[in-house]
């Protein structure tokens, strides 16, 4: 359900689904403060996302909940990426799993806890779950989160820029053995299947060679880069690799599949694959660095903590202007309102001939399909 209904809100839930991420605490508080302050709502949050939904673990928040987080990372309610409630996992008798549809449990749950509008702040299996529910009749308004930046209809999500730090920091300091020790430093970073977090973070460390899922490379191209640094005097390499990159041969690598998640595919190992095949193929000293959760933990950098209090303060007011189905977005600086709908029609990733992507290459990044 979609557009302005204004009514009055008394009862406002609030959860964070999907993977944590630098910033959750920022919102939290950002749509809090003022529900309580400005317009008199009460405040009730929702453990652990949508598994508190349909759950019914919930709690009232108070001022003394939501002050002093907004520099802490992870999330004070939990998070799951488990809990999509049309796709809910159910431990059967004998210990087996079963996956249900606890819609229903959801919508009895946002009933009997009396709310009246409910933020839903997440990624896009947040979004796509958000939209849904609003067609159970439930008033929603969406938070743009992920570190991956994949989300459509807004031109950034909080906790990216947070990753992008991290990984910025880490090729800074992968730098330092690179050039001492005349290796080939391969580092692998998240993203899921968008190139984002590794094209700003190599662009912003300076590395040699950038992989990402949307541009396809070849092996060869990747080798002579290295080999011609070498040539060139330069002796290192940084090789920056996004999770989800497709290797010639082999395919994305898919560490595990997990049918409880909402998206099975658990990522993981093309950093690996690639180091390996620079040492056998182009004969280099080749060591590999895997960020992991670091890039999702510790505190927001300053813009992820000004974005998610804008984006918090927006979905607040509109809460309170009965705009619901709709998702707090950045739209260039401002920020603006767009139907969760559009957010969710497909996946925001990498344009090839972005202009990040010439401008890896006019600084001679090699995205390893030249
Ligand atoms: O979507 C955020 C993200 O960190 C991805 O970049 C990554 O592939 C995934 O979540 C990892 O999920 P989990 O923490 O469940 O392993």
């Amino acid at each position: 359900m979609s557009g302005s209904s204004r009514r009055h809100i008394s009862r406002l839930g609030i959860l964070t689904g999907g993977g944590d991420c630098p910033g959750l605490n920022a919102v939290i508080r950002a749509v809090a403060k003022p529900a309580m302050h400005d317009y008199g709502m009460e405040v009730i949050g929702i453990e652990d996302g949508f598994e508190g939904l349909v759950e019914g673990r919930m709690r009232h928040l108070h001022n003394a909940d939501v002050s002093g987080i907004l520099s802490t990372g992870g999330t004070i309610l939990g998070t799951s990426n488990k809990g999509d409630p049309w796709h809910y996992p159910r431990e059967k008798r004998d210990g087996t799993l079963e996956i249900v549809d606890a819609s229903q449990s959801a919508l009895e749950n946002y009933r009997r806890w009396g709310l009246d509008a409910l933020v839903a702040i997440g990624g896009d299996g947040t979004m796509h779950i958000a939209r849904k529910l609003g067609g159970l009749g439930m008033n929603i308004v969406g938070v743009p989160k992920t570190i991956d930046n994949d989300l459509e209809g807004t031109d950034l999500t909080f906790g990216h820029d947070s990753a992008v730090a991290v990984v910025t920091e880490a090729i800074d300091r992968l730098h330092t053995t690179a050039s001492s020790h005349h290796r080939v430093m391969v580092i692998e970073v998240m993203g899921r299947y968008a190139g984002w977090i590794a094209l700003r973070g190599g662009l912003a460390g300076g590395a040699d060679i950038i992989l990402i899922p949307e541009i396809a490379f070849q092996w060869e191209s990747v080798f002579r880069k290295v080999v011609d640094r070498s040539r060139r005097g330069k002796r290192f390499s940084i090789v920056c690799v996004s999770e989800g990159t497709s290797c010639p041969g082999v395919g994305m690598i898919i560490r595990t599949r997990d049918k409880k998640r909402t998206d099975p595919n658990q990522l993981g190992g093309v950093g690996d694959y690639v180091a390996r095949m620079i040492e056998e193929q182009a004969h280099k000293e080749t060591r590999v660095t895997v960020l992991g959760h670091l890039q999702r933990g510790g505190s927001p950098t300053a813009f992820d903590r000004n974005l998610a209090t804008r984006f918090g303060v927006q979905a607040c007011r509109m809460v309170a202007a009965g705009e619901f189905g709709k998702m707090a977005a950045l739209r260039g600086t401002s920020i603006v309102s767009v139907e969760i709908e559009e957010a969710i029609a497909r996946q925001k990733v990498v344009p090839p001939e972005h202009e990040l992507v010439r401008a890896a290459r006019a600084v001679g990044t090699s995205m390893g399909d030249e």
